[in-house]
């Protein structure tokens, strides 16, 4: 049943106090002790949520769900098209395994405090091991399964976990990808190193073990079960990496009652999801969205959630989400825009999903990148459910901008909008001088202080680039990164990142790391990487290269070992797959590399020439060159004409 309570009251009552209004969202949930300062400040000045409560974060996805009756329902459906597997578990199943993995872990020593990095694909261990960690107050830091050894390796010296767990491997599409020796390579690369390596072995690929170092995943299960420890709301939960603007990730950490109320309230207002009903949110637990959406959101909510291990086509058909949808009588489905166009692509006429039952679904939830007007009006056709492309980030963990489906006269979605600010956000669109400019014209987004809870209070052992790159611009806000506009009637639109970070079929990747690992080849002088527009990806990098003076390396040689490269360090997600030998790159005056314009030409757009660049005729052989290899959009909408 929806809250008798309109949009616009909550948002005004969430601005107005919003110690008092996140005060009475904490009632819902059960704590262990009441915090005594709903909203803080630290000596950094950071704001803290719930200081002076206790609660557990595992425990009220678990223990708290079965004490309300929940112990028989579904908690997790695990649906894997990839390794033909489908497997219920309850509430009483999951709190069980749980609690078993956490004793076993504890055995190796794993303590409140201690950090796990997890490094497994969408699979139900890889949720236990999450629970397991909160339980005991252990901060897990899950990488996606994706990323290279490098990767890998950055964020083991970053985290410094006691434990590793890995899977054996994971499956894409029909090819086995073996987990292990990437774990190998990459604690080849750290420098610190784990107590212990804990492989949960897949019958599909056996990992190899290191004597006295590695355990068996099945072992750990046989400790006794351990309750959960009460821990402070402010302990952190999880600290997740993701991309800024160098090769360096920023580890956004979560705590544990923030995070527990933002997400509760989430589940009621933005998704309208009651105990009992079915989420099906179709990520990776390697990121923001699979750790809010796939695990915790809908356990704290008491809701059934559907781990897909998949992609939306070719597992085996572009008909999968459909058939899962009405083979779990899914309610509230969440995806990013790309999948919908891999799916449109294959099914144009969307015949597969007509085949299906899709009464159960009230809402089509997009995120990870803006969604395009055509992919949105095909989804909202073919399903006949209002289709809502909400905005939010790694950082902020839940959404920002969205149109809440529980929350009563709420101005209904529109194509290419994010829609409003959810409770808890003050969200402003600013100049370049901090000043909010006039609707319709494009600014910053910007979120001003204090953030809701929920949102990361800081970046892992790492408070100073926490002030330098959010909150430094301008005093007293949150600065996204995106750029975008509000119209006349209040919906806001995002239309992309202003800084150097691009969003790859729904994956964040930064052009600065990738344009570091060009750089880095003996016969490149200077490099640019652009984000440019892609009909499937959304967007994919392209690499402009400038060789030293006398290589005589051939082009096709050097793109072979540049995407070698940042195949190897970054991983196959990057989708690095150009790199165009050019004379110059195109400079203003004072040195700085006209990223912006050149992407803008790639993708068609108008573009201003700068009355400061050095050279305008080279951006004439740069086009000549995008359009040789029919990459951007301007060329390639050309070439299909
Ligand atoms: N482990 C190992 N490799 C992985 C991987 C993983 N977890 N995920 C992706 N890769 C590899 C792929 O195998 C592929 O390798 P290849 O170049 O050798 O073929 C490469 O990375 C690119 O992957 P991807 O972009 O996923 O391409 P795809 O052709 O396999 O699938 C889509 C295209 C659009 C179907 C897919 O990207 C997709 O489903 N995107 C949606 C992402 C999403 O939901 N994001 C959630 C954010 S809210
Ligand atoms: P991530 O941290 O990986 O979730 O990526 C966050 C970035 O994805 C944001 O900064 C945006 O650039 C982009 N993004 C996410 N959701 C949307 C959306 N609904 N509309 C536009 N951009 C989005």
């Amino acid at each position: 049943m929806k809250p008798a309570c309109s949009y616009a009251a909550t948002h005004a009552a969430s601005l107005a106090d919003p110690a008092g209004f996140w005060t009475a969202q904490a009632a819902h949930l059960h704590w262990d002790k009441k915090p005594t300062e709903p909203l803080s400040q630290d000596a950094n000045g950071f704001y803290r949520w719930f200081k002076g409560g206790e609660l557990n974060t595992s425990f009220l996805c678990l223990d708290w769900q079965v004490e309300q009756g929940r112990a028989h329902q579904p908690a997790l459906i695990y649906d894997s098209p990839v390794t033909h597997t489908q497997r219920t578990y309850t509430y009483a199943e999951l709190l069980d395994l749980t609690a078993r993995l956490a004793g076993g872990l504890r055995a190796l020593g794993v303590e409140m405090g201690d950090r796990v990095l997890i490094y497994m694909p969408n699979m139900p261990e890889a949720v236990v091991a999450m629970l397991a960690c909160a339980r005991l107050g252990a901060v897990h830091s899950v990488v996606f399964g994706g990323f290279a050894p490098h990767e890998l390796a950055v964020r083991i010296d970053d985290a410094r976990p006691r434990v590793i767990i890995c899977a054996s491997g994971g499956m894409e599409f029909d090819r086995v990808i073996p987990y292990k020796p990437l774990v190998e390579e990459a604690l080849a690369k750290a420098t610190f190193q784990p107590d212990h390596v804990v492989v949960c072995q897949r019958d599909f690929v056996t990992a190899e073990m290191q004597p006295g170092r590695d355990l068996d995943y099945q072992e750990l299960l046989r400790a006794a079960p351990v309750p959960a420890v009460s821990l402070p709301a402010t302990h952190p939960l999880y600290i997740l990496y993701t991309s800024g603007t160098t090769g360096r990730p920023k580890g956004v950490v979560r705590d544990h009652g923030g995070h527990a109320v933002a997400l509760f309230f989430s589940m009621k207002t933005v998704y309208d999801l009651a105990p009992g009903e079915v989420i099906f949110s179709a990520s990776d637990i390697g990121w923001a969205v699979g750790h809010s959406y796939i695990v915790y959101g809908p356990l704290l909510r008491g809701c059934t959630s559907v781990l897909f291990e998949g992609k939306p086509v070719r597992t085996p058909d572009a008909g999968t989400f459909w058939r899962i949808v009405a083979q779990y009588r899914v309610n509230a489905m969440f995806t990013a825009p790309t999948a919908i166009r891999a799916i449109k692509k294959e099914d144009p006429e969307g015949l597969l999903a007509k085949k299906c039952d899709l009464s159960s679904l009230r809402h089509l939830f997009l995120a990870g990148e803006r969604c395009d007007p055509a992919t949105y009006a095909w989804a909202g056709h073919l399903l006949g459910v209002p289709v809502v492309d909400h905005w939010w980030q790694t950082e902020s963990g839940w959404p920002m901008l969205a149109t809440l489906a529980g929350l009563e006269e709420m101005p209904a979605p529109r194509a290419g909008s994010a829609g409003h600010p959810v409770p808890g956000y003050d969200v402003h669109i600013l100049d370049e001088a901090g000043q909010p400019v006039p609707a319709g014209t494009t600014g910053l987004v910007a979120v001003k202080l204090p953030l809701p809870p929920g949102c990361f209070p800081t970046l892992w052992n790492d408070d100073v680039r926490f002030r330098e790159a959010y909150l430094s611009a301008y005093p007293g806000y949150y600065l996204s990164g995106d750029g975008g506009y509000r119209d006349d009637d209040g919906y806001t639109y995002i239309m992309g990142r202003v800084d150097d970070v691009i969003n790859v079929a729904g994956h964040r990747l930064s052009t600065g790391e990738i344009e570091e690992i060009l750089a880095a080849h003996p016969a490149v002088a200077e490099c640019a990487v652009l984000g440019i527009a892609d009909q499937l990806r959304g967007q994919v990098p392209v690499g402009l290269v400038v060789l030293k003076d006398g290589q005589t390396i051939g082009e096709e040689q050097l793109e072979k070992d540049l995407v070698a490269n940042v195949r190897a360090q970054i991983g196959a997600l990057a989708c690095f797959r150009a790199a165009l030998v050019v004379k110059r790159l195109p400079k203003t005056r004072s040195g700085k590399i006209l990223r912006k314009t050149m992407r803008q030409l790639a993708d068609g757009e108008d573009f201003t020439l700068p009355a400061t660049i050095d050279d305008p005729l080279i951006l004439d052989e740069i086009r000549a060159d995008l359009q040789r290899r029919g990459l951007g959009l301007a060329f390639t909408a050309k070439a299909s004409a």
